[in-house]
């Protein structure tokens, strides 16, 4: 009989834990909205022991997911367990997730603790989170460099105490797949009330082998996976959700297994969660990446054409692809934008209708068609910068000169007023423009990262650029979208620059214009 994976979705804290930049409430809501559409049974969404903004967005989320399981982690200190139920508090029913190594290594270099105490400390620990709620979970950090006596003794222990879910991390990214079924074997063979509880496994990508690793582990009798979509995450990443989802779907011939996942939801999760975290999904990526459907030799295409399943494991359809329709036009009203939306999936309250008309309109003015992924970075990419924005673009024109010396000349609304500068640069027009946007803010900043992708398909695509720039040690990124890269280039910039401004204090933003002695127009 086939019997339910639990999947445990860890985006929004390990996933997120490894992003350059950290996400805004507002973003990880969004984030956690989707993956509650999705299905994910339960979602680990911070560490609310780290930060006041890990906190509140941990408290936000409490308030408004209610068909997905929250879970904060923590570690096994009091103050971090009571900050953890304090903080999903307004949740209608919360699971807390604490974690200590159980390695020797970790034990030895890390805690200086020895295993005696550390069954001390797990047991205390999950004691006090059982006084918040009857769904706990234990995490035996770096299980699996862990000797099988020491994981039995300290799971058998956890499990008489009342812990319904023991995870067995792979936090390293070290096993493989025979070692991770031999331990969850052992596991159900030696510890004697095993039955009372879930085992989870929590794998890493560090040798490429995390799905696979999971996918071994639920033929051991793993019952809940733990992973991020896309695979995000520290390092080379966790396991990627959506590849062990689609595995248990086209596989249950052999995994007998099943997800309560709406599996039409994965695409657009995916979509959204990049567009967020600001990590493009790679072209090969499996399930969601953007060739994982397209066939390029011409065996493949005619041996397709004559029959689908010729060389296709997985309708495109099932994970909520659709063909790419045409199209709006400046003359298409709001109902036909909001009509769009909704056939792609989104409900109103994921996204802004008056702004995204607004910016629709702008777009079809230069494009002349709209398709439904345009739409899609519009509400998704622009509508995220929150309002009201203190810097942008009035104007800007470029001149390039084939090996020669390229002019940026840009017009800047700084709040209420505009201010104009311009740039020559050998190094090409992009830079010419970000030095005329420097002498305005004259913040010292350091391009860290530039990145540009085509948003779409062929001649109509939408540019995107994605930056980091460092300023005063900490990262901001930048976001920018335009069917000119130069334009998009220059936007990614100013939403960096709005990103700084915001962090920054008001007397010394003052400051800096004052000095600078800037001239306004
Ligand atoms: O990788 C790991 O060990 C973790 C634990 C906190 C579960 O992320
Ligand atoms: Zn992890």
């Amino acid at each position: 009989m086939n019997s339910q994976v639990i999947i445990f979705d860890t985006t929004l804290r390990d996933g997120e834990q490894s992003l350059q930049v950290s996400l805004s409430v507002k973003q990880k809501l969004k984030i956690a909205l989707c993956l509650e559409n999705l299905g994910v049974d339960v979602m680990e969404v911070g560490f609310p022991i780290s930060s006041p903004g890990d906190f509140k967005s941990v408290q936000t989320i409490s308030k408004n997911v209610k068909n997905s399981r929250i879970c904060s982690l923590a570690r096994c200190l009091d103050k971090d367990i009571d900050t953890a139920a304090e903080a999903m508090s307004l949740a209608d029913s919360f699971r807390i997730h604490i974690f200590l190594a159980t390695s020797t290594l970790h034990m030895e270099s890390k805690l200086k603790k020895n295993f005696d105490e550390i069954i001390n400390m797990a047991t205390t620990s999950a004691k006090r989170a059982l006084r918040y709620t009857d769904d706990v979970e234990f995490s035996c950090e770096d299980a699996s460099r862990t000797t099988i006596d020491n994981l039995c003794r300290i799971v058998e222990k956890l499990i008489n105490i009342g812990v319904k879910t023991i995870n067995i991390p792979d936090t390293v990214g070290y096993t493989t797949s025979n070692e991770i079924s031999f331990t969850i074997e052992k596991l159900f063979q030696k510890v004697p009330n095993i039955d009372k509880s879930i085992i989870s496994v929590h794998c890493h990508n560090d040798l490429g082998m995390a799905v696979g690793n999971s996918i071994s582990a639920i033929q051991a009798g793993a019952r809940q996976i733990e992973g991020t979509i896309n695979g995000i995450g520290e390092r080379a990443g966790n396991t990627a959700l959506e590849e062990v989802i689609m595995a248990i779907k086209v596989r249950k011939d052999t995994l007998n297994a099943f997800t309560k996942i709406k599996h039409k939801e994965i695409y657009r999760t995916s979509q959204i969660i990049s567009q967020i975290c600001n990590l493009p999904i790679p072209p090969n990526k499996a399930i969601v990446g953007s060739n994982a459907f397209s066939h390029s030799s011409g065996i493949h295409q005619d041996g397709v054409l004559k029959n689908r399943k010729n060389y296709e494991i997985i309708d495109p359809r099932t994970i909520g692809m659709k063909e790419v329709k045409l199209n709006l036009t400046s003359r298409s009203g709001r109902a036909a934008v909001k009509h769009y939306m909704t056939e792609m999936g989104y409900k109103e309250s994921d996204y802004n209708i008056d702004e995204l008309y607004t910016d629709f309109l702008k777009l079809a003015d230069k494009k002349g068609q709209v398709f439904d992924y345009d739409l899609e970075a519009l509400a998704f990419i622009n509508q995220q910068q929150e309002q009201p924005e203190y810097f942008s673009l009035s104007f800007f024109s470029v001149q390039s000169i084939s090996n020669g010396l390229s002019t940026a000349s840009v017009k800047l609304l700084c709040g209420k007023s505009t201010y104009t500068e311009s740039a020559t640069t050998s190094n090409g027009p992009i830079d010419a423009v970000y030095q005329a946007l420097n002498r305005i803010t004259c913040y010292s900043i350091s391009l860290q990262k530039y990145q540009l992708i085509a948003k779409g398909r062929g001649k109509d695509a939408l540019g995107q650029v994605n930056i980091l720039v460092e300023y005063k040690n900490r990262k901001f990124h930048g976001v920018g979208l335009a069917t000119d890269i130069i334009e998009s280039s220059a936007q990614a910039m100013i939403n960096a620059l709005n990103n700084i401004w915001k962090s920054d204090q008001v007397n010394e933003k003052l400051k800096i214009l004052k000095k600078c002695n800037i001239s306004k127009k």
